[in-house]
Protein backbone atom coordinates (compact mmCIF):
# COMPACT_ATOMS: atom_id res chain seq x y z
CA UNK A 1 0.00 0.00 0.00
CA UNK A 2 1.31 3.12 -1.41
CA UNK A 3 1.22 5.98 2.09
CA UNK A 4 -0.77 9.01 1.37
CA UNK A 5 -2.82 11.14 3.49
CA UNK A 6 -6.55 10.49 4.72
CA UNK A 7 -8.71 12.59 2.28
CA UNK A 8 -6.66 13.52 -0.56
CA UNK A 9 -7.92 11.35 -3.67
CA UNK A 10 -5.65 8.68 -5.14
CA UNK A 11 -4.26 9.30 -8.77
CA UNK A 12 -4.92 6.99 -11.54
CA UNK A 13 -1.29 6.71 -11.92
CA UNK A 14 -0.97 5.96 -7.70
CA UNK A 15 -3.47 3.10 -8.67
CA UNK A 16 -1.43 1.44 -12.05
CA UNK A 17 1.72 2.16 -10.46
CA UNK A 18 0.54 -0.54 -7.77
CA UNK A 19 -0.10 -3.24 -10.80
CA UNK A 20 3.36 -2.63 -12.74
CA UNK A 21 6.29 -4.97 -12.75
CA UNK A 22 9.47 -2.29 -12.19
CA UNK A 23 10.63 -3.16 -15.31
CA UNK A 24 9.06 -2.59 -18.07
CA UNK A 25 8.71 -5.29 -21.30
CA UNK A 26 8.35 -3.87 -24.92
CA UNK A 27 6.93 -5.90 -28.07
CA UNK A 28 7.66 -4.83 -31.25
CA UNK A 29 3.87 -4.35 -31.83
CA UNK A 30 0.10 -5.30 -30.63
CA UNK A 31 -2.97 -5.16 -31.73
CA UNK A 32 -6.19 -5.35 -30.27
CA UNK A 33 -10.26 -4.86 -30.46
CA UNK A 34 -12.99 -4.10 -28.00
CA UNK A 35 -16.64 -3.69 -29.40
CA UNK A 36 -18.81 -0.97 -28.77
CA UNK A 37 -21.81 -1.14 -25.92
CA UNK A 38 -25.12 0.51 -24.70
CA UNK A 39 -25.99 0.92 -21.47
CA UNK A 40 -29.87 -0.65 -20.58
CA UNK A 41 -29.03 0.50 -16.89
CA UNK A 42 -27.09 3.71 -17.37
CA UNK A 43 -23.99 5.02 -15.74
CA UNK A 44 -24.62 8.49 -15.12
CA UNK A 45 -22.60 10.45 -12.29
CA UNK A 46 -19.33 10.15 -10.39
CA UNK A 47 -18.27 9.58 -7.07
CA UNK A 48 -14.28 10.37 -7.93
CA UNK A 49 -13.70 12.20 -11.26
CA UNK A 50 -10.09 11.18 -11.58
CA UNK A 51 -11.07 7.19 -10.93
CA UNK A 52 -14.08 7.66 -12.80
CA UNK A 53 -16.36 5.78 -10.04
CA UNK A 54 -19.65 5.37 -10.68
CA UNK A 55 -22.21 7.08 -8.20
CA UNK A 56 -24.58 3.77 -9.37
CA UNK A 57 -23.51 0.19 -10.76
CA UNK A 58 -24.39 -0.49 -14.94
CA UNK A 59 -25.79 -2.89 -17.29
CA UNK A 60 -24.65 -3.10 -21.00
CA UNK A 61 -25.26 -4.94 -24.25
CA UNK A 62 -22.12 -5.24 -25.91
CA UNK A 63 -22.11 -4.58 -29.70
CA UNK A 64 -20.37 -7.43 -31.36
CA UNK A 65 -18.02 -6.52 -34.23
CA UNK A 66 -18.95 -3.19 -33.75
CA UNK A 67 -16.15 -0.84 -32.02
CA UNK A 68 -12.49 -0.02 -32.15
CA UNK A 69 -9.16 -1.72 -33.53
CA UNK A 70 -6.10 -0.36 -31.85
CA UNK A 71 -2.96 -1.14 -33.05
CA UNK A 72 0.55 -0.09 -31.14
CA UNK A 73 3.94 -0.59 -32.61
CA UNK A 74 7.57 1.32 -31.84
CA UNK A 75 8.07 4.20 -33.69
CA UNK A 76 10.49 4.66 -36.15
CA UNK A 77 10.98 8.73 -35.28
CA UNK A 78 11.80 10.14 -31.66
CA UNK A 79 7.78 11.88 -31.80
CA UNK A 80 4.71 9.51 -30.96
CA UNK A 81 2.25 9.17 -33.95
CA UNK A 82 -1.35 9.12 -33.25
CA UNK A 83 -3.89 7.79 -36.20
CA UNK A 84 -7.24 7.87 -35.80
CA UNK A 85 -9.04 5.92 -39.00
CA UNK A 86 -5.77 5.96 -41.46
CA UNK A 87 -5.34 10.02 -40.73
CA UNK A 88 -2.29 11.35 -39.10
CA UNK A 89 -3.30 13.75 -36.06
CA UNK A 90 -1.64 16.66 -34.21
CA UNK A 91 -0.60 15.58 -31.21
CA UNK A 92 -1.94 18.52 -29.72
CA UNK A 93 -5.49 17.55 -30.36
CA UNK A 94 -7.87 16.67 -27.95
CA UNK A 95 -7.95 12.57 -28.74
CA UNK A 96 -3.79 12.50 -29.54
CA UNK A 97 -4.01 14.25 -25.87
CA UNK A 98 -6.59 11.59 -24.02
CA UNK A 99 -4.66 8.59 -25.95
CA UNK A 100 -1.29 10.09 -25.12
CA UNK A 101 -2.20 10.58 -21.45
CA UNK A 102 -2.87 7.02 -21.04
CA UNK A 103 -0.78 5.43 -22.74
CA UNK A 104 2.05 7.48 -20.29
CA UNK A 105 0.30 5.99 -17.22
CA UNK A 106 1.69 2.34 -18.61
CA UNK A 107 4.68 3.38 -20.54
CA UNK A 108 5.44 6.18 -17.05
CA UNK A 109 9.05 7.40 -17.34
CA UNK A 110 10.20 5.59 -20.18
CA UNK A 111 10.67 7.65 -24.00
CA UNK A 112 8.99 4.85 -25.82
CA UNK A 113 8.30 7.14 -29.49
CA UNK A 114 5.22 4.86 -30.41
CA UNK A 115 2.47 4.75 -32.77
CA UNK A 116 -1.34 4.57 -32.05
CA UNK A 117 -3.43 3.67 -33.98
CA UNK A 118 -7.14 3.24 -33.92
CA UNK A 119 -9.60 2.35 -36.05
CA UNK A 120 -13.35 2.40 -35.42
CA UNK A 121 -15.89 0.02 -37.38
CA UNK A 122 -18.60 2.05 -35.91
CA UNK A 123 -20.66 2.94 -39.26
CA UNK A 124 -20.86 6.64 -39.47
CA UNK A 125 -24.90 5.91 -39.71
CA UNK A 126 -25.05 4.57 -35.86
CA UNK A 127 -24.04 7.86 -33.92
CA UNK A 128 -22.39 5.92 -31.41
CA UNK A 129 -20.03 6.83 -28.99
CA UNK A 130 -16.56 5.05 -29.39
CA UNK A 131 -14.92 6.52 -26.65
CA UNK A 132 -15.73 3.17 -24.81
CA UNK A 133 -14.60 0.51 -27.06
CA UNK A 134 -11.83 3.13 -27.89
CA UNK A 135 -10.29 2.82 -24.27
CA UNK A 136 -10.93 -0.83 -24.32
CA UNK A 137 -8.77 -1.74 -27.35
CA UNK A 138 -6.03 0.93 -26.35
CA UNK A 139 -5.37 -0.69 -22.63
CA UNK A 140 -6.08 -4.55 -24.24
CA UNK A 141 -3.66 -2.97 -26.91
CA UNK A 142 -1.02 -1.94 -23.84
CA UNK A 143 -1.48 -4.98 -22.03
CA UNK A 144 0.01 -7.26 -24.72
CA UNK A 145 3.01 -4.57 -26.02
CA UNK A 146 4.24 -3.81 -22.57
CA UNK A 147 3.57 -8.00 -21.52
CA UNK A 148 1.76 -6.94 -18.33
CA UNK A 149 -0.48 -10.04 -17.85
CA UNK A 150 -3.26 -8.05 -16.10
CA UNK A 151 -6.72 -10.02 -15.73
CA UNK A 152 -9.72 -9.02 -17.06
CA UNK A 153 -10.72 -7.29 -13.94
CA UNK A 154 -8.00 -5.22 -13.73
CA UNK A 155 -8.13 -4.40 -17.50
CA UNK A 156 -11.60 -3.36 -17.17
CA UNK A 157 -11.07 -0.79 -13.93
CA UNK A 158 -8.23 0.61 -15.99
CA UNK A 159 -9.88 1.15 -19.07
CA UNK A 160 -12.71 2.78 -16.45
CA UNK A 161 -9.82 5.19 -16.26
CA UNK A 162 -10.07 6.41 -19.44
CA UNK A 163 -13.40 6.19 -19.87
CA UNK A 164 -16.06 5.11 -17.25
CA UNK A 165 -18.21 3.06 -19.83
CA UNK A 166 -15.05 1.93 -21.41
CA UNK A 167 -14.90 -0.70 -18.25
CA UNK A 168 -17.69 -2.88 -19.67
CA UNK A 169 -16.56 -2.58 -23.49
CA UNK A 170 -13.74 -4.60 -22.16
CA UNK A 171 -16.31 -7.87 -22.46
CA UNK A 172 -19.36 -9.50 -24.99
CA UNK A 173 -22.69 -10.09 -24.70
CA UNK A 174 -24.33 -8.31 -21.36
CA UNK A 175 -21.92 -6.71 -18.83
CA UNK A 176 -22.79 -5.73 -15.39
CA UNK A 177 -20.48 -2.71 -14.31
CA UNK A 178 -19.94 -2.80 -10.14
CA UNK A 179 -20.05 0.68 -8.90
CA UNK A 180 -17.06 -0.96 -5.75
CA UNK A 181 -16.81 0.57 -2.30
CA UNK A 182 -12.67 0.86 -2.56
CA UNK A 183 -11.33 3.86 -2.58
CA UNK A 184 -8.61 3.22 -5.01
CA UNK A 185 -11.58 1.98 -7.20
CA UNK A 186 -10.07 -1.83 -7.96
CA UNK A 187 -13.78 -3.31 -7.19
CA UNK A 188 -15.05 -1.12 -9.71
CA UNK A 189 -15.05 -3.03 -12.90
CA UNK A 190 -17.22 -4.99 -15.25
CA UNK A 191 -18.12 -8.70 -15.13
CA UNK A 192 -19.84 -10.75 -17.96
CA UNK A 193 -23.00 -11.66 -17.44
CA UNK A 194 -23.03 -15.66 -18.03
CA UNK A 195 -26.15 -15.80 -20.36
CA UNK A 196 -26.91 -16.17 -24.15
CA UNK A 197 -30.18 -14.44 -25.59
CA UNK A 198 -29.88 -15.42 -29.37
CA UNK A 199 -32.94 -13.55 -30.42
CA UNK A 200 -32.20 -9.97 -28.98
CA UNK A 201 -31.64 -7.35 -31.36
CA UNK A 202 -30.28 -3.84 -31.37
CA UNK A 203 -31.62 -0.96 -33.31
CA UNK A 204 -29.29 1.53 -33.71
CA UNK A 205 -30.95 4.91 -35.55
CA UNK A 206 -29.13 7.96 -36.28
CA UNK A 207 -31.10 11.38 -36.02
CA UNK A 208 -28.68 13.77 -36.59
CA UNK A 209 -24.81 14.63 -37.88
CA UNK A 210 -23.62 16.94 -35.82
CA UNK A 211 -21.44 16.45 -32.94
CA UNK A 212 -23.03 16.84 -29.58
CA UNK A 213 -22.65 20.08 -27.81
CA UNK A 214 -22.09 19.10 -24.40
CA UNK A 215 -20.05 15.85 -23.77
CA UNK A 216 -21.22 12.90 -21.48
CA UNK A 217 -18.50 13.71 -18.47
CA UNK A 218 -19.83 17.41 -18.95
CA UNK A 219 -22.97 16.66 -18.89
CA UNK A 220 -23.08 14.41 -15.93
CA UNK A 221 -21.01 16.51 -13.93
CA UNK A 222 -23.20 19.77 -14.54
CA UNK A 223 -26.43 17.07 -13.40
CA UNK A 224 -24.71 16.18 -9.97
CA UNK A 225 -24.04 20.00 -9.33
CA UNK A 226 -27.44 21.47 -10.53
CA UNK A 227 -30.74 19.38 -10.96
CA UNK A 228 -32.43 18.64 -7.91
CA UNK A 229 -34.13 15.09 -9.92
CA UNK A 230 -31.04 13.76 -9.38
CA UNK A 231 -31.57 12.56 -5.92
CA UNK A 232 -33.64 10.69 -6.41
CA UNK A 233 -31.09 8.88 -9.24
CA UNK A 234 -28.80 6.71 -7.24
CA UNK A 235 -32.08 4.86 -5.76
CA UNK A 236 -33.86 4.68 -9.06
CA UNK A 237 -30.54 2.88 -10.90
CA UNK A 238 -30.15 0.34 -8.39
CA UNK A 239 -33.55 -1.10 -8.50
CA UNK A 240 -33.47 -0.76 -12.24
CA UNK A 241 -30.52 -2.55 -12.73
CA UNK A 242 -31.82 -5.53 -10.48
CA UNK A 243 -34.93 -5.81 -12.08
CA UNK A 244 -32.89 -5.47 -15.66
CA UNK A 245 -30.70 -8.04 -14.57
CA UNK A 246 -33.36 -10.59 -14.00
CA UNK A 247 -34.97 -9.52 -17.05
CA UNK A 248 -31.79 -10.41 -18.93
CA UNK A 249 -31.89 -13.84 -17.49
CA UNK A 250 -35.54 -14.65 -18.53
CA UNK A 251 -35.12 -13.23 -21.52
CA UNK A 252 -38.17 -11.09 -20.55
CA UNK A 253 -38.05 -8.47 -23.42
CA UNK A 254 -41.24 -6.73 -22.02
CA UNK A 255 -39.52 -6.60 -18.39
CA UNK A 256 -36.11 -5.36 -19.82
CA UNK A 257 -37.34 -2.97 -22.40
CA UNK A 258 -39.80 -1.37 -19.83
CA UNK A 259 -37.12 -0.86 -17.59
CA UNK A 260 -34.42 0.12 -19.77
CA UNK A 261 -36.70 3.12 -21.61
CA UNK A 262 -37.97 4.30 -17.89
CA UNK A 263 -33.81 4.19 -16.71
CA UNK A 264 -33.10 6.39 -19.95
CA UNK A 265 -35.85 8.84 -19.74
CA UNK A 266 -35.33 9.20 -15.83
CA UNK A 267 -31.78 9.42 -16.81
CA UNK A 268 -33.03 12.47 -18.97
CA UNK A 269 -35.08 13.83 -16.78
CA UNK A 270 -32.13 15.01 -14.42
CA UNK A 271 -30.22 16.12 -17.71
CA UNK A 272 -33.86 18.50 -18.45
CA UNK A 273 -33.76 19.50 -14.83
CA UNK A 274 -29.82 20.30 -14.78
CA UNK A 275 -28.98 24.27 -15.43
CA UNK A 276 -28.48 25.14 -17.79
CA UNK A 277 -30.76 22.65 -19.27
CA UNK A 278 -29.60 19.53 -20.97
CA UNK A 279 -31.90 18.50 -23.71
CA UNK A 280 -30.24 16.19 -26.18
CA UNK A 281 -33.16 15.28 -27.52
CA UNK A 282 -33.99 16.96 -31.35
CA UNK A 283 -37.72 17.36 -33.30
CA UNK A 284 -36.84 14.51 -35.30
CA UNK A 285 -35.41 12.12 -31.89
CA UNK A 286 -39.11 12.76 -30.47
CA UNK A 287 -41.18 11.88 -33.97
CA UNK A 288 -38.82 8.31 -33.68
CA UNK A 289 -40.09 8.04 -30.22
CA UNK A 290 -43.47 8.77 -30.91
CA UNK A 291 -43.81 6.10 -33.59
CA UNK A 292 -42.37 3.72 -31.42
CA UNK A 293 -45.13 4.58 -29.02
CA UNK A 294 -47.21 4.34 -31.40
CA UNK A 295 -46.07 0.82 -32.89
CA UNK A 296 -46.36 -0.66 -29.24
CA UNK A 297 -49.39 0.56 -28.65
CA UNK A 298 -50.17 -1.60 -31.66
CA UNK A 299 -49.00 -4.68 -30.07
CA UNK A 300 -45.22 -4.52 -31.12
CA UNK A 301 -43.02 -5.20 -28.54
CA UNK A 302 -39.60 -2.70 -29.17
CA UNK A 303 -38.90 -0.69 -26.38
CA UNK A 304 -36.23 2.76 -26.69
CA UNK A 305 -33.24 3.59 -24.87
CA UNK A 306 -30.97 6.91 -25.42
CA UNK A 307 -27.38 8.10 -24.12
CA UNK A 308 -26.06 11.72 -24.08
CA UNK A 309 -27.30 12.85 -27.34
CA UNK A 310 -29.90 12.99 -29.89
CA UNK A 311 -29.79 9.18 -31.39
CA UNK A 312 -31.98 6.20 -30.56
CA UNK A 313 -31.42 2.61 -30.45
CA UNK A 314 -34.40 0.32 -30.16
CA UNK A 315 -34.49 -2.92 -27.98
CA UNK A 316 -36.62 -5.98 -29.57
CA UNK A 317 -36.41 -9.55 -30.61
CA UNK A 318 -35.94 -10.67 -34.34
CA UNK A 319 -39.82 -11.43 -34.63
CA UNK A 320 -40.44 -7.89 -34.59
CA UNK A 321 -37.37 -7.02 -37.63
CA UNK A 322 -39.51 -6.98 -40.53
CA UNK A 323 -42.31 -4.76 -38.73
CA UNK A 324 -39.47 -2.36 -37.59
CA UNK A 325 -37.70 -2.58 -40.92
CA UNK A 326 -40.33 -1.70 -42.81
CA UNK A 327 -41.10 1.58 -40.26
CA UNK A 328 -37.67 2.27 -40.00
CA UNK A 329 -35.65 2.44 -43.09
CA UNK A 330 -32.12 3.59 -41.95
CA UNK A 331 -31.97 1.19 -39.17
CA UNK A 332 -28.77 -0.30 -38.32
CA UNK A 333 -29.17 -3.58 -36.91
CA UNK A 334 -26.93 -5.51 -34.46
CA UNK A 335 -27.68 -9.17 -32.88
CA UNK A 336 -24.94 -9.59 -30.68
CA UNK A 337 -25.17 -13.69 -30.03
CA UNK A 338 -26.09 -14.24 -33.72
CA UNK A 339 -23.45 -17.02 -34.64
C1 LIG B 1 -24.98 8.35 -20.96
O1 LIG B 1 -18.35 6.77 -20.05
O2 LIG B 1 -18.60 8.61 -21.75
O3 LIG B 1 -23.52 6.91 -22.18
O4 LIG B 1 -16.56 8.30 -17.67
O5 LIG B 1 -16.70 10.72 -18.21
O6 LIG B 1 -15.79 9.14 -19.91
P1 LIG B 1 -16.75 9.34 -18.75
O7 LIG B 1 -18.22 9.17 -19.33
P2 LIG B 1 -18.81 8.13 -20.37
O8 LIG B 1 -20.37 8.26 -20.00
C2 LIG B 1 -21.35 7.46 -20.58
C3 LIG B 1 -22.69 7.94 -20.17
C4 LIG B 1 -23.87 7.32 -20.87
C5 LIG B 1 -24.43 6.14 -20.09
C6 LIG B 1 -23.63 4.85 -20.11
O9 LIG B 1 -22.96 4.53 -21.10
O10 LIG B 1 -23.74 4.12 -19.12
Amino acid sequence: MTNHPVNEQLTKAQVINRYLKPKLAVKESADAFASSNIALCKYWGKRNGELNLPVNSSISISLGHLGSHTHISLSDTNEDQVRLNNQALALDSSFSKKVLNFVNLFRRDQKIPLIIDTRNNIPTAAGLASSASGFAALMLALNDFFDLQLDKTVLSAFSRMGSGSASRSIYSGFVRWNMGVDEDGMDSCATQLETQWPTFCIGLIKVSTTQKPVDSRTGMNRTIETSHLYNSWPQQAAEDLTSIESAIFSQDIEQLGACAEKNAMSMHATMISAWPPLVYWLPESLAVMHKVWQLREAGVSVYITMDAGPNIKLLFEEQQLSVLEAEFSTMEVVRPFAK
